[in-house]
């Protein structure tokens, strides 16, 4: 899609807006599979996290997708979206045994990432098909809050405890079906993936009834003009090669599944918010836009890069702006950034808005969300309303009169 679309769509949506290129997520999802396509069984399960809108839930389950969530409102909004239960995957976090049962009675894969609760469900429920979630202890990522992997993280089983992991198992008579990991977010090399990879090949070969194998994702997507990303193409060329090799040794054609959420989406997302103010100081220009953190958290929350553009006046001569927000404290999108000529009214475009932009958005300052358009063969398609004064009202329950008085 192009510029002179994004602003005819803020014109017809207004401002700030979610827009996300459906061709773009249909692209990144078949290039994952072309990479993988010499593995016999590849399943794909999108980590819905990343951005939860039912009408992207809609477009990658039409494209063969699965899902992968993390708590019971996504299973619910999975079921809601048409996925079939066994097309589910539920990966929490220290969540209680009670939504773990709950998720599991609807007929969803569970993956369970502690001792104490898989005793407890091994041996309340030994028959039901279980998944593991193993720690490899790898430090991969792009920053220490998406480093998930890593000896003092929270997630995982540590593989130094699979002694004891298999005592469990042997004495509930559970039935492990899979292996899981994810060690990250924005991982570059490979070779992370290989060495986490074997990783998990030794964690398989204590378990003899094993369907799949789960590597999680954490695909780095670029950011800037000639940033660097994860070679899929290479992965799928050398994890294949590995992974079918450890089918034969196993005695199993298992399934390979991923649950990438940035790779499919980051790229397809645009943010377009509106300048409301130019503003010189005395050692920048700031341009004030009608947004804030409240709807693009990651800049502040991650540090994170957004390519910004002018695209109402992508011509003008390039200078230097710190890109601001409306909240009322330090919300800075951009420092230093060299953008096309900014003017009071122009509409800015930030790349890379698909992935835990929407998805972190929050009413802070009682603002309302944004809207959110689907572009799809050729037209933007409302996928989610702007949120009005009602909105931030439902739910909240006034003082009765008395009690408001005293
Ligand atoms: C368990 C799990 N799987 C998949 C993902 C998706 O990762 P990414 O967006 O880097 O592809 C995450 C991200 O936090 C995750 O925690």
């Amino acid at each position: 899609m192009q510029s002179k679309d994004l602003v005819q769509l803020a014109e017809k949506f207004g401002s700030p807006l979610y827009v996300y290129d459906a061709e773009k997520i249909q692209s990144q999802y078949n290039r994952l599979t072309k990479a993988f396509s010499k593995v016999e069984k590849l399943r794909v399960n999108y980590a819905m996290k990343a951005l939860s809108n039912i009408a992207i839930l809609q477009l990658l389950k039409e494209m063969g997708s699965g899902l992968d969530t993390v708590s019971i409102q996504e299973v619910l909004l999975g079921l809601h979206a048409g996925y079939d239960p066994e097309k589910i995957f539920y990966t929490p976090n220290g969540v209680s045994l009670e939504e773990i049962e709950e998720v599991s009675a609807m007929g969803v894969q569970i993956n369970i990432d502690n001792l104490s609760i898989l005793e407890q469900f091994g041996t309340k429920y030994p028959n039901v098909p279980v998944c593991i979630r193993i720690n490899p202890h790898v430090m991969a990522g792009g920053n220490a809050n998406i480093s998930v992997g890593h000896i003092d993280s929270k997630f995982g089983i540590s593989v130094h405890q699979l002694p004891h992991l298999v005592r469990i198992v042997e004495n509930t008579k559970m039935n492990i079906v899979g292996i899981h990991m994810h060690t990250g977010s924005d991982i570059l090399d490979i070779e992370v993936f290989l060495y986490a990879a074997e990783i998990l090949f030794d964690a398989a070969r204590n378990f003899k009834n094993l369907e799949f194998l789960d590597f999680g994702s954490g695909f780095k997507v670029p950011y800037k003009k000639d940033d660097i990303e994860t070679d899929i193409e290479e992965l799928g060329k050398k994890l294949s090669k590995r992974f079918n090799a450890f089918c034969i040794e196993y005695g199993k054609e298992l399934t390979l599944i991923f649950e990438p959420g940035k790779f499919l989406v980051s790229e397809a997302g645009f943010f377009l918010a509106k300048v409301n103010v130019v503003k010189q100081t005395t050692s920048t220009v700031f341009a004030g836009i009608d947004s804030g953190f409240n709807h693009l958290i990651r800049p502040m929350f991650y540090g994170s890069q957004h390519q910004i553009e002018n695209i109402s006046h992508p011509k003008g001569k390039e200078r230097f702006y710190s890109i601001v927000g409306y909240i009322c404290e330090t919300d800075t999108f951009a420092n230093n950034r060299k953008i096309a000529e900014i003017k009071e009214g122009d509409i800015l475009s930030f790349r890379n808005a698909g992935a835990y932009c929407f998805s972190m958005a929050s009413n802070y300052n009682s603002r309302y969300k944004p809207a959110e358009v689907l572009w799809m063969n050729g037209e933007g398609h409302l996928i989610r309303a702007h949120e009005t004064f009602e909105d931030l009202l439902k739910n909240q329950i006034p003082l009765p009169v008395a009690m408001a008085t005293v």
